[in-house]
């Protein structure tokens, strides 16, 4: 899926030849499946037509603070945008901007707005060098405003030379990279750098026949929460999932279907793991022979013989390297705790997710999740009602800290009282 699609994205169009790319722009982005919504400066409708942004874009062009029905169009843009990229940029917009003044829509969307704002710069070699344009842009940089471009190239009246607006594909190239990354911004505590992660998420399909399969109601959607909190806290992370999603920048995403598949990224990542998060749910059984055609009704109800799949959590804590830290999941509809307690210790997991996956906003499809951490050591640790990227911080943040205490404890130059101060202080205490 394309890091524009479903964004609210403001695209400004001021006065320059360029602005006939800007047209490229849009389209790339409606293609990706952004909401655009153009803001045209009267100066830009000198070089393209309203109407054809009009017709390409989401919503029709806005040029004025005052003609439009809303009162106040420039903070209603600002603050509903999940990014205001202008393409392109001129010298009188850009020195506007970065003064704090609006002149007109466009500038004052910009004041207006806290999302990512992307501008692309182009104008004369000589504009762009002059010392004035050259400090604007500084200044913006410095605010944390991205720029893209210029380019070196064939400039208007034949000149060339630097200020050639950069190619429509570069911009809504780094538009998604920007958007990917203020989706999941760094942590504030990079408490994960150094360690490499494995995380496994979604639900395994295993095939009757070309169409059709065995599978479950797993969306991914707390495996992926998981990916993105390790990378942004600085781990090295490898996801392998079920789910057409991107992973977090930087991830290594891979994609299977089968428990087999999964059996086997897995396995072969978590060599040199740090830490192995299973939060996939692995189908259990499978057809011992899918067909290679597919079963027709007027065969009548098949036969389908079915062999177990391999327990990839129980094969992992069997043969788990020293140190590494496996956390299992468990989705149960009854019985959390005895069932998780009993997948604890039947999988040699050092932590188990268990959460009832009946419960009213917890389980598969939702955006959240509550959960209760069993640890190996016989802590059982409610997760309240949270997002599932909270109950990853949550879980997360438990397991590194237990993994510092570790650590400590293993240097004779710390005592280990503040361990057990610890336990007796988070027995059946919900974790923050
Ligand atoms: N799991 C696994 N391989 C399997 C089945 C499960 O690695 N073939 C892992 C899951 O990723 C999860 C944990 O084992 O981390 C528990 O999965 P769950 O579906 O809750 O339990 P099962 O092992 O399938 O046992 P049961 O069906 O009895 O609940």
């Amino acid at each position: 899926m394309s890091a524009v699609a479903g964004k609210r994205i403001v695209l400004g169009v001021s006065g320059g030849i360029a602005a006939y790319k800007a047209v490229e722009v849009c389209r790339r982005l409606m293609d990706g499946g952004a909401h655009v919504l153009p803001v045209l400066t009267r100066g830009a409708t000198r070089f393209v037509g309203r109407a054809t942004f009009d017709a390409l874009a989401s919503e029709p062009v806005r040029m004025s603070l005052f003609d439009e029905d809303d009162p106040i169009p420039h903070t209603t843009l600002g603050q509903t945008a999940d990014c205001v990229v202008v393409a392109p940029a001129t010298a009188r917009v850009i020195g506007a901007y970065a003064a704090g003044i609006s002149s007109d829509l466009l500038t004052a969307t910009l004041l207006a707005t806290r999302a990512p704002v992307v501008i692309c710069p182009a104008m004369h070699t000589e504009m762009w060098e002059h010392p004035a344009v050259a400090a604007n842009v500084a200044t913006l940089i410095q605010r944390g405003v991205h720029v893209v471009g210029p380019e070196a190239g064939l400039l208007a009246g034949g000149d060339e030379g630097l200020g050639r607006l950069s190619s429509p594909g570069d911009i809504v190239a780094a538009l998604g990279r920007i958007l990917a990354q203020a989706a999941n911004p760094p942590s504030e505590t990079p408490d994960m750098v150094g360690l490499s992660v494995v995380i496994t998420a979604g639900g395994t399909r295993e095939p009757m026949d070309p169409i059709r399969y065995i599978g479950n109601r797993s969306s991914g959607k707390q495996g992926h929460a998981f990916a993105d909190e390790a990378a942004s806290r600085g781990a090295e992370v490898t996801i392998v999932t079920t789910v057409g999603r991107s992973g977090p920048p930087g991830a290594t995403v891979v994609r299977v279907d089968t428990a087999a598949e999964m059996a086997a990224a897995t396995t072969a990542a978590a060599a040199d793991a740090d830490m192995v998060i299973m939060a996939a749910a692995v189908a259990d059984f499978r057809p011992v022979d899918p067909v290679g055609v597919k079963l027709k009704k007027r065969d009548g109800v098949p036969d389908v013989e079915l062999e177990p799949t391999p327990d990839i959590l129980a094969a992992l804590g069997a043969s788990k390297p020293e140190g590494q830290i496996l956390v299992g999941f468990a989705a149960e509809t009854c019985d959390v705790a005895a069932n998780a307690t009993a997948k604890l210790s039947g999988k040699g997991a050092d932590y188990i997710v268990a959460n009832d996956v009946t419960a009213e906003n917890a389980g598969f499809a939702g955006d959240t999740n509550e959960v209760v951490v069993l640890a190996s050591d016989g802590r059982m640790l409610p997760i309240g009602l949270r997002s599932k990227r909270d109950v990853a911080r949550a879980v997360l943040d438990l397991v590194l800290a237990d993994r510092k205490r570790r650590d400590g404890r293993q240097d004779p130059s710390s005592g280990g009282q503040e361990h057990s101060r610890y336990v007796s202080n988070t027995v059946s205490q919900e974790i923050q």
